[in-house]
């Protein structure tokens, strides 16, 4: 499985190194002449297997964290700012100016996510073009939202013109697998609903900002974006302890999240966003299709080597199809190609974090002893940056891979006799965001679908888990997710009902009238934005 230098085509060799020597805040990249971070990927660029150096980033600490929030809570202004007060329409003029820069980085950033994370071409290639349509989206959605808004209410003899107004400073962390994606799937209705933020790249899938730095810098007033780079400890405690932070948006684990939830002085006053862990089930039942269940549980197994919060992380097949379920989707499993990202036809490739294989490894090992066999032949196989997926059978609730989010390529199979074992294992576990089930029989189907819309927020029929198309509210139950995530949505998580009341009176009519002929108030306007 070991791919050398000579098969990386030369577009996506890395020539240069990129050393991010700079971070930004107050609208300002600033140089940075302390401890930096050398960046690794796990792709060798020579035979012999070494991670490729790919540059560098700023270490920073307290100090620039704490000028990042001062410069974010400047930016805000306790309301006064001149992005909180701007009008909706010079806002989405700075969003559209961001995003029109950013098509033009569409290949460095594609490469970066290639290199940085391992995705393949494709599919990185997707999640650059899947952001753009998200910005231009949460636009058109933000205009709706704001002609809705373009009105006066009159109940009980009082007039009301109500919006949606910015909460105020947000903390804002992504996730390493969606570096891009996730990350803008926070920022963007962040920055859009009026907030100020600081956002810190995820630990992986960092120098894919680089190239976005000056179109951040150019297109938000001062202090409305604030970049910064370091460990997520070092930087975000001292942050939410400073109890100036409004609203905490993550994606990724609920320890961390709580973690810094709890470094809050003022919980009460913390908005959260959260999408977390989740270990999403298969269920398959006697009267499924196998071949359509085994392709949707390859795809949502293994696609992208099994990094996805949505991705099934645990297959429970009916005892009755169990043996052939078994027989033909380890053969499927064994018929993915591991390859580099540009590779074409690769399936599997590198895993971003070397401890990685160790871990599934010891994931295989624990489910061994505890009497699972791994199904697949090539079930195990390992090389210096990846495991090949094994396919573990009979899995029981003892074993680790049951218990823990394994998050890359195992993929742990049990068979049940009583659809109700499923039903009880998802009630007690500590995680609620999405199932794929398989069947036909709709009278089998309906009782199932009734419940299971109760112990998770999706249930994907005859299809695998997945957070797309991101109209669709992304959320989750227990420790999988806090608030709802999708166009919309976010747009209502970023921003809080606000609103101008007015008793019904020919002085304050006259006042009203007034502001709106003026269009004096920024916020007061019954104009449609087209
Ligand atoms: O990591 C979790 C992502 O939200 C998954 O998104 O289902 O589109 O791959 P996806």
């Amino acid at each position: 499985m070991n791919l050398t230098a000579v098969e990386i085509p030369e577009t996506y060799k890395i020539k240069t190194l990129l050393h991010q020597k700079s971070y930004l805040v107050n609208g300002e990249l600033k140089t940075w002449n302390g401890e930096t971070s050398e960046v690794y990927s796990t792709i060798s660029s020579t035979e012999d297997y070494k991670p490729t150096l790919l540059g560098s980033i700023p270490t920073l600490g307290k100090t620039e964290a704490l000028e990042a929030l001062d410069s974010a809570l400047g930016a805000f202004d306790k309301g006064q700012g001149l992005w909180p007060t701007m009008k909706v329409e010079a806002r989405i003029k700075c969003m559209e100016k961001f995003v029109e820069q950013m098509k033009t980085k569409r290949d460095e950033v594609v490469k970066l996510i290639m290199w940085e994370i391992g995705k393949t071409l494709p599919d990185s290639e997707k999640e650059f073009d899947r952001t753009v349509d998200y910005i231009y989206d949460t636009i058109e959605d933000y205009k709706q939202l704001d002609r809705d808004s373009a009105k006066f209410e009159k109940h009980g003899g009082v007039y009301a013109h109500i919006r949606r107004g910015p909460l105020g400073t947000v903390l804002c962390l992504g996730p390493y697998n969606y570096p891009l994606n996730e990350t803008f799937t926070l920022l963007i209705p962040a920055l859009i609903m009026g907030n100020t933020v600081v956002f810190k790249p995820a630990k992986h899938g960092v120098l894919l900002i680089s190239p976005l730095l000056e179109a951040f810098q150019n297109s938000f007033p001062k202090g409305v974006v604030n970049i910064i780079y370091g460990r997520g400890r070092v930087l975000a405690t001292p942050i939410m302890e400073s109890g100036k932070v409004d609203v905490l948006a993550l994606i990724g684990n609920s320890k961390s999240a709580n973690a810094l939830q709890s470094a809050h002085p003022k919980g009460n006053r913390l908005r959260m966003v959260l999408g977390l862990e989740a270990k999403n089930p298969a269920i398959v039942l006697p009267d499924a299709d196998l071949d359509l269940a085994v392709n949707e549980c390859i795809a949502g197994t293994l696609s992208f080597n099994g990094q996805r919060c949505t991705a099934l992380k645990v297959v429970y097949v009916h005892e009755s199809v169990a043996e052939e379920f078994n027989r033909r989707f380890s053969y499927a499993v064994d018929q993915l190609k591991f390859g580099n990202p540009w590779e074409a036809g690769a399936k599997l490739t590198p895993l971003p974090e070397s401890d990685k294989p160790a871990y599934i490894q010891e994931l295989i090992d624990d489910a061994q002893e505890k009497g699972a066999s791994i199904l697949n032949e090539k079930g195990g196989e390992t090389t210096d940056n990846f495991i090949f997926p094994a396919v573990l059978y009979p899995v029981n609730k003892d074993m680790r891979v049951y218990k823990e989010e394994q998050f890359g390529p195992v993929v742990p199979v049990m068979s049940f006799k009583d659809i109700q074992e499923p039903l009880d294992d998802m009630a007690e576990s500590d995680y609620g965001q999405q199932v794929s089930l398989f069947g036909k029989n709709v009278n089998t189907l309906a009782p199932l679908i009734d419940t299971l819309v109760n112990l998770v927020c999706r249930v994907n029929l005859n299809s695998s888990c997945q957070r797309g198309p991101d109209v669709y509210p992304f959320t989750g139950r227990k420790d999988s997710a806090y608030g709802t995530l999708s166009v919309h949505d976010a747009l209502r998580s970023f921003s809080i009902r606000t609103f101008v009341a007015s008793k019904d009176n020919a002085y304050n009519k006259a006042i009203l009238n007034e502001l709106l002929d003026t269009k004096a108030s920024n916020f007061i306007s019954t104009d449609y934005i087209l």
